[in-house]
């Protein structure tokens, strides 16, 4: 850290908020507990335009109070983890990730002085098999900002897994819809993650089952590479209005559950459809939907094909950097509709999408 013109300590400063207001956390390495003075503190957070700026040392001792919600008629709950359980979301990281130990997130994040405002696990029989967690972020996606008209506290929803065994279940759905309930009650109105998106799994549980959608891409974001991830790491960029709702004309956006997977049929007439082999032609979007399709096994397709996954890495990502975003002449990641055996994100053009977020109810 440099202050005053001298670099004295490495440490990390995270957006935070409380009843002091919008404020930063600290976090430090002293293992001597030599922690910084109140005006260290003060002077730091004047010079961020900050409410308070609080120091959090890892090499101090912090606790966290689980709780447990049961969910209706499911075999599990979800809730807050207790210290322990922290330790052990890192475990199911690596389980589920097959990550390397620098990859991992630490467990004490989970703890109550660190004040995620996302830190869940779900449990079965008691037993942790699945987790979200995720940090406050100063401002949210910055077109979708000027849509919704302020700048504002979202949150940066980091990682989600569910151990092998336990999908399909349910539970990667509750744990998000308990995440927004929870930033409903601390007056959050958006929730961001990044996704690949070419995995299937996550765009219907991202787009028709939580109604989030998708208006920035990231081509080749991550640099590190694991068994979900063998060709560029590019990511989609999701927002997900929690407290509102729209449903319009096949759009349907905030916390809506869609009864089933859509056909292409069901859409537009006024779309184009993107097959797989099209991909690598070159291509003018100008329909109000565009349907592109997506790999039905993307981690298999990566183990079994890996020059196939990389030519569909490169073209999808050619489409997405152009075309994703709230430009006039872009377009809107909603939905993912299904032809037979073929799965497509269907993208709408950008006009369409504002006009349904303009007219959205709020949930209270
Ligand atoms: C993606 C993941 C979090 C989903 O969690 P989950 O508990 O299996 O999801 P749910 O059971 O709540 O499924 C919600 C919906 O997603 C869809 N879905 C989930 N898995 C699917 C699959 N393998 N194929 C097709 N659709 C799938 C279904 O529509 C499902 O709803 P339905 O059963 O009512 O049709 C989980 O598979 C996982 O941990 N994957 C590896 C890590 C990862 O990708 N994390 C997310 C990015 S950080």
């Amino acid at each position: 850290m440099t202050f005053k013109g001298n670099t004295t300590r490495i440490a990390f400063l995270f957006p935070t908020f409380s009843i002091k207001g919008h404020g930063y956390i600290l976090r430090t390495f002293q293992k001597d507990g030599g922690n910084y003075s109140e005006s260290v503190h003060t002077s730091l957070a004047d010079e961020l335009g900050a409410d308070f700026v609080e120091e959090y040392n890892t090499w101090e001792q912090h606790d966290s109070v689980q709780s447990d919600h049961p969910i209706e008629n499911l075999p599990f709950t979800v809730g807050r983890p207790s210290s322990s359980e922290g330790t052990l979301i890192r475990e199911m990281q690596k389980t589920i990730w097959a990550s390397d130990d620098d990859g991992l997130y630490p467990s004490d994040i989970h703890s109550d002085k660190f004040n995620l405002p996302t830190s869940l696990v779900a449990r079965v029989d008691g037993v942790p098999v699945g987790f979200l967690f995720g940090f406050y972020r100063i401002a949210c996606n910055k077109s979708l900002e000027n849509l919704l008209g302020e700048k504002r506290i979202s949150i940066e929803s980091q990682l989600m897994g569910i151990l092998p065994g336990n999908e399909k279940r349910g539970i990667g759905y509750n744990l998000k819809m308990h995440q927004a309930e929870i930033a409903r009650e601390l007056r959050i109105d958006v929730i961001h993650w990044t996704v690949d998106p070419l995995q299937i799994a996550n765009a219907i549980l991202n787009f028709n089952k939580l109604g989030a959608f998708a208006c920035s891409f990231y081509p080749n974001y991550y640099s590190f590479r694991n068994e979900l991830n063998q060709v560029p790491a590019s990511r989609f960029e999701i927002a997900w209005l929690v407290s509102r709702r729209v449903k319009s004309n096949n759009m349907q956006i905030g916390p809506w559950t869609e009864p089933r997977l859509p056909e292409l049929s069901d859409y537009s007439s006024d779309m184009q459809v993107l097959l797989q082999e099209d991909l690598s032609k070159s291509q003018q979007l100008t329909k109000s939907v565009v349907a592109v399709e997506i790999p039905v096994d993307w981690v298999g397709l990566q183990k079994k094909n890996i020059a196939l996954a990389n030519h569909w890495r490169l073209y999808t990502d050619r489409i997405f950097q152009t075309y994703l975003g709230f430009e006039e002449d872009q377009y809107v990641v909603t939905r993912v509709a299904r032809n037979k055996k073929r799965y497509f994100l269907l993208m709408f053009k950008s006009g369409i999408v504002t006009r349904a977020i303009e007219s959205a109810s709020r949930i209270v």
